[in-house]
């Protein structure tokens, strides 16, 4: 299983891989953070195809081409904003994780690429949102052969050391 994850610090819109994972809002027409960079490097074609698909619920995930990026597909998936964590925030982020894995399953895609979701303007707690990433991972991997290879991107020192340090204590309780 640990040889399925990978923790790379990078901007993920230079990944060539299958899909990368936007950290979109609802409305799927891009923003700043990730999302902005994604639609920056893309193009706009990506935002032609966004525009059809009439938004995102918060937790779901929808697929596009990459066109101007290096990765194939984009997973747009929306996560919540934190408020403190009794708003049903790490129910909605486990299902960001689950239904961009089961896109990612449905295409036969090989490589996907999850940015720290909703741990930027959304503020989401970072260890909190990796322990979610990781629980929610392994058991998709565990009941599925496909995506064989899931990259957790983080944009600084910091989140490599957090995201490090979280896989290690699940990994030492399991
Ligand atoms: N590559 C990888 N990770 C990145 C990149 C990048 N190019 N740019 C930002 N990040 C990281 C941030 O450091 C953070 O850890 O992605 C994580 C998610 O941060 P945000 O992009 O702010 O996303 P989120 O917190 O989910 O908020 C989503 O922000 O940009 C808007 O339209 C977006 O409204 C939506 C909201």
């Amino acid at each position: 299983m640990k040889n399925r994850i990978q923790i790379i610090r990078a901007d993920i819109t230079t990944l060539s891989i299958d899909a990368i994972v936007n950290a979109a809002n609802r409305t799927l027409l891009g923003g700043g953070g990730v999302d902005g960079a994604i639609h920056r490097a893309a193009g706009f074609e990506l935002l032609d195809e966004c525009r059809t698909l009439n938004g995102c619920n918060t937790g779901e995930a929808k697929i596009t081409k990459g066109y101007n990026l290096p990765s194939k597909y984009v997973i747009h998936t929306v996560g919540p904003v934190w408020y403190g964590g009794n708003k049903n925030e790490p129910k909605l982020l486990a299902d960001c994780y689950r239904n961009s894995l089961n896109i990612a399953n449905l295409y036969n895609l090989r490589t996907i690429a999850f940015p720290a979701i909703s741990t930027g303007v959304y503020g989401y707690p970072l260890i909190d949102a990796a322990k979610i990433a990781y629980i929610e991972t392994f058991s998709f991997l565990k009941q599925n052969s496909n995506p064989k290879t899931v990259i957790f991107v983080c944009f600084s020192e910091n989140a490599v050391s957090v995201y490090q340090n979280v896989l290690d204590e699940i990994l030492n309780n399991i």
